[in-house]
């Protein structure tokens, strides 16, 4: 059984494949100096990732749970990676003024919002004109092969 609330789902976030999380970041087209927003970044594996392509720009990565932005916090911490910061907030009422994000990024959230329009334009919102919203998930059917074919 598969429950995103349990205890265990931080550590769980951090065994992902980190090929494919580069192969994501990669289409996503973060650049050196870009300051980028991880929406639902969980324990903060991606926003990690995030911080050295876009460094010396800034990441700020935002999750509802407490327990996995104190665990993104603490990772962070111990890798000693000084350009990213974490906060809890909700995807659909950012902590942020309007235009101040080169990218917005949100990886494998979208399907666990009831109402991902309006997280969409929340995104939009605190995005520069010019800069880019990348939304990456599941396809429709809920399908998820593993492991992931070639
Ligand atoms: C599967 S995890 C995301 C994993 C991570 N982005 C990655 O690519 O490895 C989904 C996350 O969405 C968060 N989440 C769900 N609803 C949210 C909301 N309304 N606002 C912010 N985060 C939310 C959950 O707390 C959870 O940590």
């Amino acid at each position: 059984m598969y429950l995103m609330e349990h205890d265990g789902e931080g550590e769980r976030m951090e065994k992902r494949d980190l090929d494919e999380a580069a192969r994501h970041l990669t289409l996503a087209g973060i650049r050196a100096g870009d300051r980028v927003l991880d929406a639902g970044c969980a324990s903060g594996l991606l926003s990690r990732m995030i911080a050295r392509m876009a460094a010396p720009g800034a990441v700020f990565g935002i999750d509802a749970s407490a327990d996995r932005i104190a665990m993104a916090a603490r990772r962070a911490r111990e890798e000693n990676i000084r350009n990213l910061a974490f906060q809890q907030a909700d995807i659909y009422r950012l902590p942020f003024a309007g235009g101040v994000f080169d990218v917005a990024f949100s990886r494998y959230t979208f399907e666990y919002l009831t109402n991902p329009e309006a997280a969409l334009q929340e995104m939009k919102r605190v995005v520069r004109p010019g800069g880019r919203v990348v939304v990456a998930d599941l396809d429709g059917n809920g399908l998820f092969h593993y492991p992931i074919p070639a």
